[in-house]
């Protein structure tokens, strides 16, 4: 599902939203539990600010906690049922604007007014000529000390084990079928492949496509999804060079991430309900 129009197609089509997004949250005891214990954590420093973008907000799942940390927030998706959804959703929230984009453009959003770029379990979908893209812009959105925060794929840092699906994915599927399933296949390379991630996508090309805008990617928390022990996604803070956010950049390979969603989601029975 990895180019423009296999994100129209599944997210303003196919996909039926049964729980708004909420659905996704469930691994982890629920979006409260995944906001609260995980996403807030990560980005509370730069908390609550005046300008927030979200870059694919789907149904909004994040809005609704990202709304009351800012004056005034943008939210562009490339689905425009999304995007009316979030309009009917947040219509009292006054301070926020909606736009359905084309998968690229982030014209919608005036220059120099952006202090908090968030994205989260959407531009993993994204190939990465679409990521650099939304960085090229988003080097000229962010005011002077804005920092962005973007979960991406990075299943592209495996091409031995894409190669291998590739091959398997030419074979005429009877002779697939009596190989392996592609179930069983994403178990033996111990990779997920069933999350639809961008394969084109790394945590190292986030990196130069930072650097190529103007901008510096600060830390990367390379994590695992679900299940599998490859790394496929990358949390990437990025933040203009000389801002008072500026640093050393810190990698991480966190493989505890799934390890560390069953935690969360036994905490959740504690603490959000
Ligand atoms: C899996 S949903 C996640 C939505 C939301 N972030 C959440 O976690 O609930 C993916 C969203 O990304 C949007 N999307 C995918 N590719 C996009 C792109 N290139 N630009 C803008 N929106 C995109 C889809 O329309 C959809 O709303």
């Amino acid at each position: 599902m990895a180019t423009l129009e296999e994100n129209l197609k599944v997210w303003n089509d196919q996909y039926d939203w049964p729980s708004a997004g909420d659905e996704w949250s469930a691994t982890f005891g629920g979006t409260d539990a995944l906001w609260s214990f995980v996403l807030y954590p990560r980005i509370r420093r730069f908390l609550p600010c005046s300008g927030i973008l979200e870059i694919a907000p789907g149904f909004g799942r994040w809005t609704r906690f990202l709304k009351d940390q800012c004056q005034s927030m943008i939210g562009v998706d490339i689905s425009a049922r999304c995007i009316e959804y979030c309009k009917a959703r947040f219509a009292l929230d006054s301070h926020i604007r909606f736009h359905v984009n084309d998968g690229t453009s982030l014209a919608a959003v005036p220059d120099n007014a952006i202090d908090f770029v968030f994205s989260f379990d959407s531009l993993v979908h994204a190939e990465k000529e679409v990521v650099e893209a939304y960085l090229v812009q988003i080097a000229r959105k962010l005011t002077p000390d804005g920092v962005g925060f973007i979960h991406h794929s990075n299943i592209g840092a495996y091409p031995v084990r894409l190669k291998a699906v590739e091959y398997y994915n030419r074979l005429p599927s009877a002779m697939r079928r009596r190989i392996v399933t592609k179930e069983n296949l994403s178990t033996l390379l111990s990779i997920n492949l069933q999350a639809g991630r961008a394969r084109s996508m790394t945590a190292v090309l986030f990196r130069d496509y930072c650097a190529r805008a103007g901008l510096k990617c600060i830390s990367q928390e390379v994590i695992n999804w679900t299940k599998g022990k490859c790394l496929i996604d990358s949390v990437s803070l990025f933040v203009r060079p000389g801002s008072r956010w500026d640093r050393a950049p810190v990698l991480f390979d966190n493989r505890d991430f799934v390890a560390g969603s069953k935690l969360v989601s036994r905490l959740s029975n504690l603490y959000c309900s």
